[in-house]
This record gives C-alpha cells, structure tokens and sequence, in this order.
C-alpha cells in the first residue's frame, strides 16, 4: 500500500513545513508546459448511442449551449465591496480570523480599511482560482476527446471543450472588468492539475477533473450563487452551474462502467489518487498568495488556519465543498473497495458524511437551464396568483 510520503510528499497531512514548501515556480512564466503522456486513440466504431446514458448527455449539451458576450448582462455596474459583504469569509465569525486578531497575532492591529481590502483580495483570489481551473479543464477535456476509445464519449467531450472555452472567458471577462486584477494559479491546484494531464491512463483525467476539480467547482460554485446578491456574478454562475453538472455526470456515467471491471490492484491506484487530489484541493484553500499580498507573515497564518481546522477539518463551509465529490466516488465503487480504504481516508479529512448524498450522474438535470427557467416560471406564477 502506497504511503503518505509517496502520495504526497509528506508523512503527516497537516505538516506545515510540508504545505508551505509548494510554491508556484515562475509566477512570471506566459506560458506552462506539462509533458502529456497519453495516446490519442482513434475508434473505428461510429455507433451512435451504443452508450444511451452518453448519447443522452451529448444531445442536451447540444442545445444547452449559450454566448457569454451576448447572454449575460455586463452593463450591470459593480460595486465589488457590496459584493464582498456577502462573502462566506466573515472576519467577525471566521474562528481562524478570530485567532488572529487576539493580541500578539498576524492582524490584531488592522482596522476596517484591511479588513475589507482582506475580503476583496479573498473574491479576487477565489474567482481567479475558478479562471485557472476553468483552463485545466478545457485542457483535459480537449486530451479526453483524443484518449477515451469511446465514439459518444468523444462527441460529448467534445461539447464540454466548448462549454470550459465560454466558462474561461466569462471569468476572465469579470475578473478583468469587474475586478481589479488577477491572482496566479494556486501552486496546489497546479501540481494536481499538472498531475492530471501527465497521468497516461484516459480514465484518471475524468477522475481528477470531471469528479475531484469539477466536483469541488460545482459546490462552490453553487454556494458563491447562493450567497451573492450581484445579479451579473448571480447569472453568470448560474449558467456555468448548469454546464458543470452536465460535466460531473459525464464522469460518473463514463467512469461506472469502467470501473467495475478493474481489479483491486487497479482499484487502489484511482483511489489513491482521488485521496491525493482532495488533500491539494484542501491545500489550496489556505489561499497562501492572498496572506502573501497582503503583507501577513504566511506562515503564522497557514497554522492557525491548520490548528483552528483541527484534524478532520471541522469548518462546515470547507466540508460542504466536498458534498459532490464523496457520493460520487461512493457511486464509482471508489469508497468501499479494498477495504473501504478512500471511505477511511475521507473519514479522517472529516467529509464522509456526504456519502449519501444524491450523486450527480442522478441529480444533474435539474441544475439545467431549463429546469432554472422552469422554476422562475413557477415563482412568477405563485406571485401572481
Ligand atoms: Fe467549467
Ligand atoms: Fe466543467
């Protein structure tokens, strides 16, 4: 069995030195290459809906699609302090904030000026963390349209390419004329996205983008939807929410049928390598580069934000984002084989009572645009009524 060490680079999850020893490389780099070891595979099958849960997906992608130049309202004025006052990071609640405050600590002397400015980079940061990821998976989808041997696999991933271009634009879009600037890729999303495109075998890039980062995106996602009151930001999400449960239930739907004819042996690996991702995901919420601009000493800030988590991570806001990731893995097979292996590690980490949750491959339609607009309809009419 593999070791921590070996996954991760270090024995003990919660190892400071560890964490913070992931920096990004060349922040001033315009262009990152990662060496793609896959073979672009060709079908000679041209069935069409030999894979009918597939074919389904491809054909409401198809006309699920929308313009995010003409489609959004971006004459909508911002005022990004408004927005943030609804941010979940609330300096007055936030235990690990709190920690910080007490005399002695990284930020007992701000006042409302840095607190608000701490807010502000914290949206910057997170939306430009949404842009970078939005790019890994235009990247991986494009790479699964080439290496999954299947004809209505590669016609749905197909779509999905499309869908990630509109959703990379429509962050850079907001970042760039709503916002102020953006932040670089968070090192520990890079290595995992890196990891992903360098893996040889087609099904560990569904795994690591379609169920882990687009697991994690669909969550968030629907909380920043949930807690904004900016209606462009509120659309905007909304839309790329749609596409993203469509693309969570390609993995799930491609995935199951894969996975339950690999052996234990096999089993492990995709395990192992689900617990890896969710630990760099987890990583990359300690928003080192935001403690880094704002002139706060990183290091007493990551542990207190590790001590003030505890073991298991008991932050609800950061469990929650793991309410999508674990019922599909439990669907995939990937909680229980091997003796329950990724059920215990997701235990550990504090996240495993999502596992009951409905998966997406179930839940996505009604995410759609069409259900979105159905419920509207419904609303107007119990208000006129
Ligand atoms: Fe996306
Ligand atoms: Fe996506």
């Amino acid at each position: 069995m593999t070791t921590n060490e070996e996954m991760l680079g270090r024995a003990d999850v919660n190892d400071l030195e560890a964490i913070l020893s992931i920096t990004a490389k060349d922040v001033d780099e315009m262009v990152h290459a990662v060496k793609d070891n896959a073979d672009a595979l060709f079908t000679w099958n041209y069935e069409k809906g030999e894979r009918p849960a597939l074919n389904k997906l491809y054909e409401k992608a198809k006309n699920a699609q929308w313009n995010g130049e003409t489609d959004l309202p971006w004459d909508t004025p911002v005022d990004i302090e408004k927005v943030v006052a609804n941010a979940p990071t609330d300096p007055d609640t936030d235990p690990v904030l709190l920690a910080a405050r007490r005399p002695g600590q990284p930020l007992h002397s701000w006042g409302d000026k840095e607190w608000n400015q701490l807010l502000i980079e914290s949206q910057n940061w997170t939306m430009s963390q949404f842009m970078h990821g939005e790019q890994g998976a235009l990247v991986c989808t494009a790479k699964i349209v080439e290496t999954v041997p299947w004809i209505d696999a590669k016609y749905y991933a197909a779509t999905q390419v499309m869908d990630e271009a509109r959703h990379v634009e429509v962050f850079a879009k907001y970042l760039d004329t709503k916002m102020n600037g953006h932040y670089p890729l968070n090192a520990h999303l890079g290595m995992l996205l890196d990891d992903i495109i360098a893996d040889s075998r087609w099904d560990m890039t569904y795994l690591g983008m379609q169920i882990m980062v687009e697991g994690l995106a669909l969550a968030a996602f629907g909380f920043m939807h949930q807690l904004t009151e900016e209606p462009l930001l509120k659309q905007l999400l909304r839309y790329v929410m749609s596409d993203e449960a469509r693309h969570v239930a390609f993995g799930v739907l491609s995935l199951k049928e894969y996975y339950a004819e690999l052996s234990d042996a096999e089993m492990l690996e995709r395990q192992e390598f689900a617990f890896e991702a969710a630990v760099r995901m987890r990583d990359r919420f300690l928003q080192q580069e935001v403690w880094e601009r704002m002139g706060v000493d990183v290091r007493t800030m990551i542990k207190l934000q590790l001590e003030n988590q505890g073991d298991k991570n008991e932050d609800p806001f950061q469990q929650l984002l793991f309410s999508k990731i674990v019922p599909n893995c439990k669907k995939l097979g990937l909680l229980d084989r091997n003796g329950g292996w990724l059920r215990t590690k997701f235990g550990e980490m504090g996240v495993i009572q999502f596992e009951d949750w409905a998966d997406t491959g179930a839940e996505y339609d009604t995410m759609s645009l069409a259900a979105a607009a159905r419920e509207d309809a419904a609303a107007s009419n119990a208000v006129v009524a």
